[in-house]
């Protein structure tokens, strides 16, 4: 498989948020425990995190293990905490050497303490990055986050005596924890169910969605490539008439791939 040689980068999504679904289908398929599919979920993670940045996505956000993951089998969690170790253990030096800064949305206080410690740890060694932009979902659930930020921004408007009428969007986002991130201008789910699933709801107001039937471990470089194909084909009208978008932003771009 080779690089796509020409991209017209501006048709781009700037932030691809992915629910990485059907580790655990993927492994049943082959006879194999559960775990066995997660591993390769991870292997996974690299490839696309490197067609991203080779492609000229600059964020990508991946939801790794959500507030209702919570209520899987102990050892499926306890697996799932260690290949996010060996992960971060492995990848530290390339985040490093490719300016990757690592950001975390979702509860981490609900993981394991070695597994907080990992993500913690990575977090402050790449803070300085600023080439290119992953951020994992762990513990995460949109509803949650939402009700934090709605009691934080409350209490907040109540002691500066602020109108409650007078707040807006931009504001309140503040309060979200995706407050450093672009909204997801795509949302890729595999295995192909349609859904959100708890992820980034409110952020995800205007993205385009791209179901894939593959499993999260099959999803390559080359599905990759597909989704954002398929993308940039899309008309984006943000509520407005097909009209009023200028041919200049219809979207006629191709990645061509050599
Ligand atoms: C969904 O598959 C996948 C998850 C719940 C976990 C995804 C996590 C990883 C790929 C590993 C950790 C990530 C990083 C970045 C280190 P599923 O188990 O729900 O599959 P199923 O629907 O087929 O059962």
């Amino acid at each position: 498989m080779t690089f796509p040689s020409t991209i017209e980068r501006e048709k781009l999504p700037k932030h691809v948020a992915i629910i990485m679904d059907g580790n655990g289908r993927w492994a049943r398929s082959r006879g194999k425990p559960r775990l066995f599919g997660h591993r390769n979920g991870v292997k996974n993670v690299r490839s696309v995190v490197n067609a991203a940045r080779e492609i000229g996505v600059p964020y990508i956000t991946l939801y790794a293990f959500s507030t209702e993951n919570q209520n899987r089998p102990n050892d499926e969690k306890s697996g799932l905490m260690h290949l996010l170790e060996e992960f971060l253990k492995r990848e530290l030096a390339n985040m490093l050497k490719d300016g990757i800064r690592l950001r975390t949305i979702g509860d981490l206080s609900g993981l394991p303490v070695f597994a907080q410690k990992i993500v913690e740890e990575t977090v402050e060694k790449t803070k300085h990055n600023s080439d290119w932009n992953l951020t994992l979902a762990l513990n995460y659930g949109s509803r949650q986050e939402v009700l934090n930020g709605i009691q934080s921004f409350a209490q907040q408007v109540s002691e500066s005596g602020k109108c409650p009428q007078k707040i807006d969007w931009s504001e309140f986002s503040n309060f979200l924890e995706t407050k450093d991130l672009p909204d997801p201008d795509l949302i890729i789910r595999t295995s192909g169910e349609f859904r959100l699933s708890n992820f980034l709801l409110l952020q995800a107001a205007y993205a385009e969605i791209f179901v894939s039937p593959l499993h999260w471990p099959d999803f390559n470089r080359q599905a990759f490539i597909e989704a954002l194909q398929n993308y940039i084909q899309r008309e984006r009208r943000f509520g407005k008439t097909g009209d009023q978008i200028s041919h200049s932003t219809k979207s006629t771009a191709q990645i061509q791939t050599t």
